[in-house]
């Protein structure tokens, strides 16, 4: 049985591939068009990788499982339009036509993926992708799940009961009411752009001091003993944007002042207003994962959603204690929900009861030694065969050189997990400004996160029970701020990545080597690409965006490309 997951629509194309229930592929559109986030990109290039992973022919495809609900998607979008026709009828005409590919979208899935008339395709409801990427991808056979996100199809917030192949759905909040959407006004109204700029807001609000809180509780209502939380919907332009430039509406602006200025560093109000919103947000999920504690009886909680990558929520999610035990999916935004719509007609449709739970995320494409070895010979690129890899690149980091280290799969979702990421020493202050000026070119209060073999993780970061995925936000433990400074953030905090030896045994091996040559087995990991470009994801892409920033060396498997001589 060869299920191929797709997700496309609105942004976060993705295509995976389920052989058997065996997760054998997966892969974001935007790492092969090269265009971030890929929105309305067909996965094409995606779902042609994963088939060639698979070692398949579209004509051996049994079902295209597609995240959306063409028929509800359509429906949100004609009754949208409809609504504001009078009054923008170009942009909600267009909307119109945008929205009228959801109905296409069987037919145009068998056109662009070349699939026989035999293989059937199957629609799965938006959140109900996302429960199932969550649960079926967790090690629960039974969980309370919780979905948030900007919007499915007519859902922002659904609540789930995960038991065996079953999800059943406890209650859904439907647009506009969308804890996702607010957060992206605000991200919009602190100067960033409303789609990419939530872990800007969630580095800031480290800064900041929650003083707006009670307006706050205000935009967002969260009813006693209830799910359905509200928005006050005067602050935002996002229910009616036909016509209108911003998500905020003129009435937050009365309330809160000017939006943001562009600076590096925003006036101290942006700061606390950045910190009123995340603390808002959190306790919106806090409250979200009390009621479902209380309602499912659960110890476990599955999170996914967009929302879900809020990552600091997710550490006081861990660490408040209504839950046992957390998963979050990796991929918890929509290219997760890829991989959802397979799991669910893998689990639940077919009824296949055989888990798997996920244990890593590598599943993108690799390339061959010596395919890479041509590349660099073709392009006169001068470099050096090494024979041990781990050893030269641990060297290189304990000089404080800045490196990025390809090996093996891509991985799948947002995070660079150590096969395609850029790495530094994290025990050196000023690592987070050279990182800055010559890569990375982020604003100065974003922090970087490190990556640390499990078995020493209690030594320098507060249990959250391991961060397979760097997707919890924990505290650094007394004492060791100063010794790993560059990963620290200003309220003593790190998004945490933890590193088992089963799942990445070189990237494991580095971190303890690492260790061995400094006495601190932490590395900075940052993806391995530059500001406004998705994760490189072939060897070429590597190199150059290593000629075309300040890394100081290049370990591509085992070839060392370097400046430094
Ligand atoms: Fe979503």
């Amino acid at each position: 049985m060869n299920i191929l997951g797709i997700n496309w629509g609105e942004h976060d194309s993705a295509a995976c591939l389920l052989q058997d229930g065996r997760l054998v592929a997966a892969a974001e559109e935007e790492r092969f068009n090269r265009i971030k986030h890929a929105p309305f990109a067909y996965p094409l290039r995606a779902a042609q990788y994963c088939l060639q992973a698979g070692g398949l022919t579209p004509q051996d495809v049994d079902t295209v499982a597609y995240s959306f609900s063409p028929s509800v998607g359509f429906g949100r979008g004609f009754l949208y339009a409809l609504r504001h026709f009078p009054h923008a009828n170009l942009v909600a005409s267009a909307e119109l036509v945008r929205r009228a590919w959801y109905i296409a979208t069987p037919g145009y899935t068998r056109y662009m993926l070349k699939v026989p008339t035999r293989t059937r395709f199957m629609a799965v409801p938006h959140h109900l992708a996302h429960a199932a990427s969550a649960f079926f991808a967790s090690p629960f056979e039974e969980a309370a799940i919780l979905v948030v996100d900007g919007v499915g199809e007519w859902p922002v917030t659904s609540l789930y009961h995960g038991q065996g192949v079953h999800l059943e759905r406890l209650a859904t909040v439907n647009f506009p009411h969308s804890l996702g959407f607010f957060y992206s006004a605000f991200t919009e109204y602190l100067g960033f752009d409303p789609f990419d700029g939530e872990y800007k807001v969630m580095g800031m609000a480290s800064y900041g001091e929650a003083r707006f809180n009670s307006q706050l509780r205000q935009i967002v209502r969260l009813p006693e003993d209830s799910p359905a939380h509200r928005l006050d919907l005067r602050y935002f332009n996002f229910p009616n944007h036909y016509g209108s430039s911003t998500w905020y509406s003129p009435y937050l602006v009365e309330a809160f002042g000017p939006p943001a200025p562009a600076a590096p560093m925003p006036p101290q109000v942006y700061l606390d207003i950045a910190a009123s919103v995340q603390q808002r947000l959190e306790q919106a999920i806090l409250h979200l994962g009390e009621y479902l504690r209380r309602r499912t009886h659960s110890r476990y909680l599955c999170l996914a959603g967009g929302v879900a990558l809020n990552s600091v929520a997710n550490g006081k999610l861990t660490q408040g204690g209504t839950f046992d035990r957390i998963f979050v999916q990796p991929a918890a935004n929509d290219s997760g929900s890829a991989l959802g719509a397979a799991l669910y007609v893998q689990h639940s449709l077919l009824g296949d009861a055989q888990r798997q739970p996920f244990q890593h995320v590598y599943l993108g494409p690799e390339f061959p030694a010596s395919e890479i070895e041509a590349a660099l010979h073709s392009n006169l690129i001068p470099f050096e065969t090494l024979a041990d890899p781990v050893e030269t690149a641990a060297d290189l980091l304990a000089q404080g050189q800045i490196v990025g280290w390809f090996q093996g799969r891509m991985e799948f979702g947002p995070r660079a997990l150590g096969n395609r990421s850029i790495l530094a020493d994290p025990r050196r202050a000023d690592m987070k400004d050279r990182l800055n000026a010559a890569v990375k070119f982020r604003e100065p209060f974003r922090p970087f996160a490190p990556s640390v073999p499990e078995e020493h993780s209690d030594t320098y970061f507060e249990n959250v029970g391991g961060s397979p995925f760097m997707i919890l936000v924990t505290q650094v433990r007394p004492g060791m701020a100063e010794v790993i400074p560059a990963v620290t953030h200003v309220d003593n905090t790190a998004r945490l990545h933890t590193v088992s030896r089963a799942t990445n045994p070189l990237y494991w091996e580095l971190l303890q080597r690492f260790g061995e040559k400094t006495g601190v087995p932490v590395l900075l990991n940052t993806s391995f690409n530059v500001r406004g470009e998705p994760i490189v994801c072939t060897p070429k892409e590597a190199i150059a965006c290593f000629y075309n920033s300040g890394l100081d060396a290049l370990v591509i498997e085992r070839f060392l490309l370097r400046k430094i001589i």
